[in-house]
């Protein structure tokens, strides 16, 4: 097998193991990691007077997390030989750790997950400051529990309650200066040498150390659940959790709480044993295959550029024209900004214009003071932006993104206005939420140059993009506006034109049917509770007050005008009725299906209860959660058909990303494929939905072999 782990031993006695598997780009734990480690345990213990040993990496990262294809792949055929590689990797990690001398790890990169656990089983970790590096335990956002000593070490080191809330269950992936702080490393260095410096001193100052844990008078810190005081507090962790996951039932955090919570109750190596047993658990169970398909590989395929022409060269954007200084406008402006690119901002009058750098300066003002920025680089980014009323300012942009309000004879005007000052090939993107991008395109005489660039908001925070092709953009175009989404950071997946596209279309089949559900009757606060409990981050009526019923109604007004595909829904007349008969447009007037006091959201508005006319059946609590999961899903499987998907990759991320599809499911397609059954089950299932709900729920025929036509799971092409 590969040798992945360098071993030189210096004149001053110190063994340094580098960790450098040949074969990959970074560091990851295999079957080839766990076997040169085991080698050079071997060697470290036969060693004559060591001094100590030094663990860091010639990657630019230290060491990457497991070994995810093969763990994708791990049935519970495998779970034996599983459970055989994680006690090799621990014992051996254990070995590391009781060797009797000083063990430093350098740690020169990013640390997640398995890179932190090895750097967990050193005596004293040291982290360099690199620029974009990363130390954490991010497992549980894979539906996986850190399994190489990382629930039970981190559980000795911070306490039981700290281990938790600041590093498992969030898998926050901190700076070093962070991880410094929540006390995950020792120390934090500036350059290469010093680490190594650092690293040789510390080994000389400590020739006999050990672990916390190891030394006779260790007390866990907080105490363990034995002791009073933490068990008064117990009771309240899972309580705690299922507030925090909003009463959604997800295996990983679940399974994080039970190991911590037991392996604190006994010795470190029964501990690590708990540990691995809920880590098969999860690896062998649906929900960590569902997160590990999207959040890794469908993730690297989207953003690697799956979806973007190949043969077209890149070219540098130099200076961007962004027309509307609202929510959105500012929003990209602000992104754009920070990634380095100079933005002028067009509004009607100066004053309109200029929100675009108020906004800037607000969230700048906010990165300053959470230590996020310096003032001077926030200033550098303010500088980027300039605002104006005056057409002639945008002279020369070699981009465009229009964010006026959403009316397709405004947008036109718009781009008409400003197409002869800018740069004669300048691309020209539109961020419309729902206007078909053909159709806008038409009102202008270089249709190959015009796409669709549809940001999510708040834009700062939302980290995709949803890329749309219209029937004559040209390949350039969309290869300009991938690279541009690259470089301020976000994921661009790349639909088809259509009306509302992929996202906004699903999230508003979300909407309606929830809509829907009271209007028949259902207790509008047990929707939201499906939803939520579902795993939906937002419940559907917050959602829909959020979005503004104005919006909703104006959106359903257009698509009723211009496609005799419209069918009226019980859930358009109680919209209706909340805008038109009660003047509940939504949140930002302060009342909708919630009422919001001083803006924030309060109670479902108790007058609900008095617009519904249907009787009122007993749907059973799963009903409600699958006529939501089903009615997203199954309208994502007609884009697929229609084309406005190109791909289940961008319909799973833009699904998760753009419109709060349950993470657990790994996307909407994903959720069919993994159904109880296959997609055979989901489409049996989504027949008996349709014979009680209607017909919307039918699913296509030949579900299943079109599903298998399709491209194979990430796993089984990676
Ligand atoms: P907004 O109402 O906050 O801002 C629109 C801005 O356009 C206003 O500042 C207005 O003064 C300006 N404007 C109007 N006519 C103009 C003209 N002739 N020249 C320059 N500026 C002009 O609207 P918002 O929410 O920012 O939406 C803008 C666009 O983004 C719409 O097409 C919307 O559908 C789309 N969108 C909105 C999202 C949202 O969550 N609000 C999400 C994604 C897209």
């Amino acid at each position: 097998m590969t040798n992945t782990i360098r071993y030189d031993r210096g004149a001053d006695g110190i063994v340094t193991l580098t960790l450098d598997d040949p074969t990959q780009s970074a560091n990851t734990m295999n079957r080839a990691y766990a076997a040169s480690m085991s080698v050079a345990l071997d060697r470290l213990e036969a060693e004559h007077d060591l001094a100590g040993v030094i663990v860091t990496s010639a990657k630019s990262t230290f060491f990457a997390g497991g070994d995810l294809p093969e763990m994708i792949r791990a049935t519970r055929a495998d779970a034996p030989d599983l459970a055989a590689l994680l006690g090799t990797i621990k014992r051996d990690l254990r070995r590391l750790e009781t060797l009797g001398r000083p063990v430093v790890a350098a740690v020169n990169g990013s640390a997640l997950g398995g890179g932190l656990e090895i750097a967990l089983a050193c005596h004293h970790r040291i982290a360099l400051d690199a620029p974009g590096s990363r130390l954490g335990l991010p497992e549980v956002t894979l539906g996986l529990l850190p399994g190489a000593g990382g629930v039970t070490r981190t559980v000795r080191m911070l306490g039981l309650a700290s281990a938790l809330t600041t590093v498992l269950l969030t898998g926050r992936r901190m700076r070093p200066t962070d991880a410094l702080s929540v006390g995950l490393v020792d120390e934090v260095v500036a350059t290469p040498t010093e680490l190594l410096e650092r690293a040789r001193a510390w080994i000389a100052a400590n020739p006999h150390p050990a672990q916390p844990w190891d030394r006779p008078d260790y007390r866990m810190p907080g105490g363990t659940p034995a002791s009073r005081s933490l068990a008064a507090q117990l009771p309240a962790f899972p309580a705690t959790l299922r507030k925090q996951l909003k009463g959604a039932r997800l295996p990983a955090p679940e399974a994080i709480l039970a190991a911590a919570v037991e392996g604190a109750q006994v010795d470190l190596e029964t501990a690590l044993t708990v540990e691995t047993r809920h880590l098969i658990g999860l690896l062998t169970g649906q929900v960590a295959k569902n997160m590990i398909g999207a959040f890794f590989f469908d993730l690297k395929a989207v953003n690697g550029g799956a979806a973007r022409p190949a043969d077209v060269d890149a070219a540098p954007v130099r200076r961007l024209a962004v027309l509307g200084a609202g929510m959105m406008g500012a929003g990209i402006a602000y992104a754009c900004a920070k990634a380095g690119l100079d933005v002028v901002v067009k509004d009607v009058t100066p004053e309109a214009a200029g929100r675009a750098r108020e906004h800037a300066e607000r969230l700048l003002a906010r990165a300053v003071r959470k230590g996020r920025t310096t003032e001077a680089d926030a200033r550098a980014v303010l500088d980027r932006i300039t605002t104006t009323d005056q057409v002639d300012a945008l002279a020369g942009c070699d981009v465009v993104i229009e964010a006026v309000f959403e009316d397709p004879a405004l947008k036109q005007r718009v781009f008409a206005e400003v197409l002869p000052v800018l740069a004669p090939d300048a691309l020209l993107a539109s961020n419309t939420s729902t206007l078909p991008i053909t159709g806008l395109a038409a009102g202008v005489d270089r249709p190959a140059d015009f796409i669709g660039m549809h940001f999510f908001s708040p834009v700062d925070r939302m980290p995709l993009l949803e890329i749309v092709v219209g029937e004559r953009t040209g390949d350039v175009a969309l290869a300009r506006a991938f690279d541009l989404g690259r470089r301020i950071g976000k994921t661009p997946i790349v639909v088809n034109d259509g009306r509302g596209f992929f996202t906004s279309r699903v999230i508003g089949k979300f909407i309606d049917e929830a809509v829907g559900m009271v209007a028949e009757g259902v207790p509008a606060a047990s929707v939201e509770q499906a939803a939520l409990q579902a795993g939906y981050p937002t419940g559907p009526l917050a959602l829909a007050d959020e979005v503004s019923l104005t919006l909703i109604q104006r959106i359903r007004r257009q698509f009723e005008a211009a496609s005799e595909e419209f069918r009226p829904l019980p859930a358009h007349r109680l919209v209706d009725e909340l805008v038109d008969a009660y003047d509940r447009p939504g949140r930002a007037a302060g009342r909708g299906f919630y009422s919001y006091d001083d803006g924030t959201r309060g109670r479902l508005w108790p007058g609900l209860a008095d617009l519904i006319t249907d009787a009122g059946r007993a749907v059973p609590f799963t009903d409600l959660q699958e006529r939501m999961l089903f009615a997203e899903a199954l309208d994502a499987l007609r884009c697929l058909d229609e084309g406005v998907l190109r791909t289940e990759t961008d319909a799973n991320i833009g699904s998760i990303f753009g419109i709060g599809f349950p993470a657990w499911t790994g996307g909407v397609i994903r959720y069919v494929r993994q159904y109880a059954g296959g997609p055979a089950g989901f489409a049996a299932r989504a027949t008996e939905l349709a014979g009680i709900y209607g017909d919307r729920f039918t699913p296509p025929a030949d579900l299943a072999d079109r599903l298998a036509a399709l491209r194979a799971e990430p796993a089984d092409v990676a």
